[in-house]
């Protein structure tokens, strides 16, 4: 056998083609019942995704329709009442530390400098390891020169940045992203998508990213996942095609956006 034919082959059995991304996160037949008083309250169906290694993707869909339940399961704090999901190739059956996650409320610790802050999940490491990771994560999030300060010291962005470097210093395999920006102000928001973008493209981390932001999805994301109101089932997936940093009157983020609105079933015209 030829070594372009052994190759070719091996990346058969990974499921992908010479030259393109392996998948990463799988989610396969994902449905999930909660318990309301006794009756299954149906929350998702029928989910099926392939999130490729490296791939920058947004779960969009309205309020209550399952988004954190997904990212719950596939970070192994939920399991799903039939399918699954594979990291890998390997099934989720719990919490990882290769798998991190971001919420919108800060995490991180108030009595701790950002330094400390970002150091919580090297522990094992030696301090000159870890300020070799830890000083070029702070570098890369923009929070040089606070590295000895504290949170209360740190606007919402600073601190949403905080959270960040913490998620990346671990080298995390996949980030997991629950409206990070829910809680800053428009402007910030923007700055912080400008931002998450770049890191993205310097770290090259699969990043799975939830919102219910129309413009937030078309302004980060490869690749938009749409879920239909609950029980949420994928009711469109959108490739975004274009450059960052991204032209927000352009045709196509036009384009993009009234395919997301009618998707989604609302007017944005009032
Ligand atoms: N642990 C739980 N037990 C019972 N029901 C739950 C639980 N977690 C979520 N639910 C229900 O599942 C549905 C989906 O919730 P989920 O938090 O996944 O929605 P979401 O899309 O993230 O919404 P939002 O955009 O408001 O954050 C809701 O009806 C919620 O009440
Ligand atoms: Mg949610």
């Amino acid at each position: 056998m030829s070594d372009e034919v052994a190759q070719a082959r091996a990346n058969e059995n990974a499921g992908s083609t010479p030259g393109e991304a392996r998948p990463k996160v799988v989610f396969e037949g994902v449905d999930k019942d909660f318990d309301q008083g006794g009756q299954p309250l149906p929350v998702l169906r029928g989910v099926d995704l392939t999130v490729k290694e490296g791939e920058f993707v947004c779960l969009l869909g309205p309020s209550g329709c399952g988004k954190s339940t997904l990212l719950n399961i596939a970070g192994g704090f939920e399991s799903p009442t039939a399918g699954r999901v594979t990291i890998d190739g390997d099934p989720v059956n719990g919490p990882d530390a290769r798998r991190v996650f971001v919420f919108q409320e800060y995490g991180i610790f108030p009595w701790a400098s950002v330094w400390d802050n970002v150091a919580l999940g090297l522990r094992h490491l030696g301090k000159a390891e870890q300020a070799a990771i830890i000083q070029p994560t702070i570098d890369m999030v923009g929070l040089q020169g606070f590295e000895r300060s504290y949170p209360m010291e740190l606007s919402g962005g600073m601190k949403q940045r905080v959270e960040v470097a913490r998620a990346l210093a671990v080298s995390p395999d996949v980030i997991y992203m629950d409206e990070p920006f829910g809680a800053l102000d428009s402007l910030t928001r923007l700055q912080m998508r400008a931002e998450i973008v770049r890191i993205w493209q310097e770290s090259q981390t699969t990043i799975l990213f939830v919102t219910h932001d129309v413009d937030e999805s078309i302004q980060i994301a490869e690749r938009i996942v749409v879920l239909s109101a609950r029980p949420g089932e994928i009711s469109d997936i959108i490739t975004v095609d274009l450059d960052h940093p991204r032209d927000l009157g352009s045709p196509e983020y036009g384009r993009i956006k009234n395919r997301l609105f009618e998707t989604l079933g609302v007017s944005h015209s009032i």
